[in-house]
């Protein structure tokens, strides 16, 4: 089965509205020449601040080659919630992934696997598509329970959610010892640990979720490592938080998982 590669930008807190918006306006640049059908599906996601300005830019361009993704949400539509946002506000934009649990929200913000459950749950009622975040540390991947460690996260994030809804939505296996620090996961090991999260959706959801269901490799990704990434047989894209913050090297990757 063909799945549409992703290349998502995660550009976490960085940028202002004008910053994100000359970015945006950037990628699209690097990207004129290509033909659209051709691109993987290119996906940014800005913080909540910038999203109506980067919003904005991609309704200007018209040329549809790029999707506006959220980096977070929270699962209740409104309410007593002091400084979350809601699914029901992010309807105010052209956006169509939501990331969870990525694993500085697991870590700085206490995320557990069942609030990422609820969340996943809510975007999926409200016609969004989340982009699922999983992972090791390092200590984790020393004592050999990686795969026990990620099983156990997919399995609960994925809880009451249907086949159809599953098939739909993205994984991002991001090993925690690989973000940010520029030590790239082996590509071969992270398509074994890819394939092992799809043969474990195939367990809760049957072949069609499993044969569907995209799943990117994140960690250090970067436009000299994604040709022998998307080369895997399981790794469908990539989430990117480094390279994806100047336009160039964020279209190299968008470039390379196009040969
Ligand atoms: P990185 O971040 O590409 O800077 O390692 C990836 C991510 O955290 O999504």
């Amino acid at each position: 089965m063909s799945r549409k590669p992703i290349i998502a930008g995660n550009w976490k807190m960085h940028n202002n509205s004008a910053q994100s918006a000359e970015l945006a306006v950037g990628i699209m640049q690097e990207l004129k020449n290509e033909d659209k059908n051709n691109l993987p599906e290119v996906v940014i996601a800005p913080v909540f601040t910038s999203l109506y300005a980067v919003d904005k830019e991609l309704k200007n361009c018209g040329c549809g080659k790029v999707t506006l993704a959220a980096q977070n949400c929270y699962y209740e539509p409104k309410g007593a919630f002091t400084g979350e946002i809601s699914i029901e506000m992010l309807k105010d934009f052209d956006l169509k992934y939501i990331i969870i649990g990525h694993s500085e929200r697991r870590q700085y913000f206490n995320e557990s696997d069942e609030l990422i459950n609820k969340k996943a749950i809510a975007i999926l009622e409200n016609g969004f598509l989340p982009i699922v975040c999983c992972g090791e540390t390092l200590e984790q991947r020393e004592e050999g329970i990686t795969d026990k460690h990620i099983a156990s996260q997919i399995t609960k994030a994925f809880e009451n959610i249907s086949a159809e809804d599953t098939a739909k939505s993205v994984i991002a296996y991001e090993p925690i010892w690989a973000i940010g620090t520029g030590k790239t996961c082996d590509s071969v090991e992270a398509n074994r640990v890819i394939k092992m999260i799809r043969e474990t959706i195939r367990g809760l959801k049957g072949d069609m979720a499993a044969d569907s269901i995209r799943i990117l490799y994140g960690g250090s990704v970067k436009p000299e490592t994604i040709e022998e990434q998307m080369a895997q047989s399981d790794i469908d894209g990539a989430l990117v938080g480094g390279a994806s913050l100047k336009a160039d090297s964020f279209a190299k990757i968008v470039r390379g998982a196009m040969a």
